[in-house]
């Protein structure tokens, strides 16, 4: 779980202890993060320590729990928001964000696709690709952010192929989650607690990924080896107050930008004076 120790990525660990498997969570908070639940959970969780957005950390990190046997699960979830006119943002800022959200998760899938032991047999891999609605939807000062998701979209289509001549046995899923309430994300959209709070639950978002991951092979029917789907709220619980997630399969066509209303026209200059009395 690359980004597992915090907000969708912790409730997507906490979900695959639940399910059984051996967890392991990278992300720079690693070293104060447990599992969720009980000692026999605590048992199949590790943390890592790994920051995305420097790159000899990414070569150096270690990926020996990854190793087997069974499949496995690599879920690409660590991110950060950023809402800014692009003027505004700091060199520094795009580094980052380019580092953390594109550089440093494609460096580290590398490093592990060129690992001898993912191109063993019977050793299938599923990437589980993380990316947002603003991948596709207009937003106001979100160039930067809306880009690097779309990247990450575009990337994982575009690799599909690739790990599946490699090996048939693998799988991707590509999901893309409207707004969720995870503490800190959103804060420089400076949001009410309400209407944070109407948001999508990250736990519901999370049971829905694992439910597109397991889906079954199907028998007949469309290729589902790899999968693309929205998560975009849906309708409002009323006893939580929270938006539930709704499922739309496939991709979306990119909204065209919403841009700012035209100015009018200047109207026409008045003649100078000589010119309208000859
Ligand atoms: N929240 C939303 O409304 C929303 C909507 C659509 C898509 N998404 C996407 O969903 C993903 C998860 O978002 P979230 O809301 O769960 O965010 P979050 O609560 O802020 O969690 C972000 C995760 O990324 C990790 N991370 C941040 N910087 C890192 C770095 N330099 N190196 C390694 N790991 C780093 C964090 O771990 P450490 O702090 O321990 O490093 C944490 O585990 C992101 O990719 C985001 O773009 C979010």
């Amino acid at each position: 779980m690359v980004g597992g120790t915090r907000g969708l990525g912790r409730e997507l660990v906490t979900q695959g202890l639940r399910r059984g498997h051996d967890v392991v969570a990278y992300g720079r908070s690693a070293a104060t993060t447990t599992a969720a639940d009980a000692a026999p959970e605590q048992e199949r969780f590790r943390a890592r320590v790994l920051d995305l957005t420097d790159p000899a950390a990414v070569d150096a990190a270690d990926l020996d729990g990854l190793r087997g046997p069974g499949p496995l699960y690599l879920f690409w979830v660590a991110g950060a928001f950023l809402r800014r006119p692009l003027a505004l943002t700091a060199p520094q800022e795009i580094d980052h964000l380019t580092a953390l959200l594109w550089l440093g998760p494609v460096r580290l899938l590398r490093r592990l696709l060129a690992d001898p032991w993912t191109s063993a047999p019977h050793r299938p891999l599923h990437l589980v690709t993380v990316a947002s609605s603003s991948s596709w939807r207009a937003r106001e000062e979100q160039s930067l952010y809306c880009g690097l998701k779309a990247a990450q979209a575009a990337f994982t289509r575009g690799l599909a192929p690739e790990l599946l001549a490699a090996d048939p046995s693998h799988r991707v899923t590509l999901v893309h989650p409207g707004a969720m309430a995870t503490a800190g994300f959103h804060d420089d959209l400076d949001l009410t607690p309400a209407e944070l709070a109407a948001f999508m639950d990250p736990a519901d978002v999370a049971a829905e990924i694992w439910r597109l991951v397991d889906r079954p092979a199907p028998t007949d029917g469309p290729d589902q080896r790899f999968l693309e789907a929205q998560l975009l709220r849906g309708e409002t619980d009323p006893a939580t107050g929270r938006a539930a997630p709704r499922l739309v399969p496939g991709p979306q066509a990119p909204e065209p930008p919403t841009l700012p209303e035209a100015l009018p026209l200047p109207e026409a200059l008045p003649l100078p004076e000589p010119a309208r009395t000859s």
